[in-house]
């Protein structure tokens, strides 16, 4: 009804409105201002996570999305190594498994049957399970060792938004508190991460307050067949994200794309006028890779691509290759897609509903896939 929107035109808007609520519930009671994480809830004990040596990551849709970039921070700062995998594939491949392997299932359902059988074969094979989850009491965390809540609160359109960015913030808590636990070479880092975490919130209530020029883009674009997505690192996945939104939502062929991969295929898409979004890696850190998507933008707009930008606040470079430039807050690195993401949700909601699309029922989809 009109009186659980609270006001929005759908629960789509509405939640991804409650973002920078959810982000920061997420976060409620399990970091301090002195950079400590404190994550008793994951009742799997210190010397078992110390003994861990391979992480797998099970998911699907948008959730796998978070489990890619749960990859990068999980093999940062705690040096495992760290697979993913989508959940429908895991336990067709015979995948190797033991006790020291920690399985994470990201599910905000709790529910998604793909998911629930990966973790019960990771569990047959004596490997923990920590499950990322926003419906408290669901069968994911149930059936798992550990659990870490989500805190969103409930998640009534189809297409995820504010789970994907708490699902985030669950993965870096984990990855960090790992990271902690064992020990790393990256201590401080870890501590000065946990810290920017309590700003990440406020950031993307800034992205929200300046999303008018990328709704008026969407609607201009609402005529088109494709939209390609780009982005290198961590901003990889966020690619997929904007493109997979893009699918549910509009019913328009989208594709995301390494940046570097450009070269050795999809290059050969790129036509006139044909919207092309790059999220760019912060020009700070890992300058090189900015500066080489930098150069994948002016390859792409040579050959008449029209370019929609997401980069850092600051970042000049960009300028003269952007038709369209969407900025966001400046955070660490591997934190980027928390911001980053949020444009990609408010183009694909305005763009679908200027199509006349229902946007928190589209067609051919189940809010939570509970069959095989
Ligand atoms: C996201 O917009 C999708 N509708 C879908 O990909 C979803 O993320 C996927 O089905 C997984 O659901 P879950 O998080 O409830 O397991």
């Amino acid at each position: 009804s009109a009186a659980e929107k609270a006001g929005y035109a759908s629960f789509m808007l509405k939640e991804i409105a409650e973002q920078p609520k959810a982000v920061a519930d997420t976060l409620l009671g399990r970091i301090d201002g002195s950079g400590t994480l404190s994550l008793d809830e994951v009742r799997i004990p210190a010397a078992v996570l110390r003994e861990v040596d391979k992480v797998v990551v099970v998911a699907c849709g948008t959730a796998f999305h978070a489990g890619l970039i749960a990859k990068y921070a999980i093999e940062h700062w705690t040096r495992i190594p760290c697979e993913v995998e989508l959940a429908s594939e895991f336990r067709y491949r015979d995948p190797i498994l033991d006790q020291r392997t920690l399985v994470v299932a990201i599910s905000q359902s709790g529910e998604t049957m793909d998911t629930l059988m990966a973790l019960r074969h990771a569990r047959e094979q004596g490997a923990r399970v920590l499950a990322i989850c926003n419906t408290n009491g669901s069968t994911i965390p149930r059936e798992s060792d550990a659990v870490l809540y989500t805190h969103a609160g409930p998640e009534v359109a189809v297409a995820s938004t504010k789970a994907f960015l708490t699902q985030l913030v669950a993965c870096y808590l984990v990855a960090l508190y790992l990271g902690q636990v064992r020990g790393t070479k990256y201590g401080d880092e870890i501590r000065d991460v946990v810290r920017d975490l309590s700003g990440i919130s406020g950031a993307v209530e800034r992205v929200l307050t300046t999303m008018d020029p990328v709704r008026e883009l969407a609607r201009s674009l609402a005529h088109k067949n494709t939209v390609l997505f780009l982005g290198r690192h961590v901003g990889h996945p966020v690619a997929l994200e904007g493109a997979l939104k893009l699918k549910e939502l509009a019913y328009m062929h989208a594709e995301g794309f390494a940046a570097g991969e450009l070269k050795h295929g999809p290059i050969a898409l790129i036509e006139d006028d044909l919207p092309v979004v790059v999220v760019v890696p912060s020009p700070r850190g890992r300058s090189v890779l900015h500066d080489k998507i930098v150069s994948n933008i002016q390859e792409i707009r040579a050959r008449g691509a029209r370019t929609i930008v997401i980069a850092e606040e600051g970042d000049e470079a960009v300028v003269p290759y952007a038709d369209h430039l969407v900025r966001v807050p400046a955070t660490p690195t591997l934190l980027q897609p928390l911001v980053a993401t949020v444009p990609l949700q408010v183009f694909a909601c305005e763009l679908a509903t200027a199509r006349g699309n229902e946007v928190d029922q589209p067609r051919n989809l189940a809010k939570s896939v509970t069959v095989e």
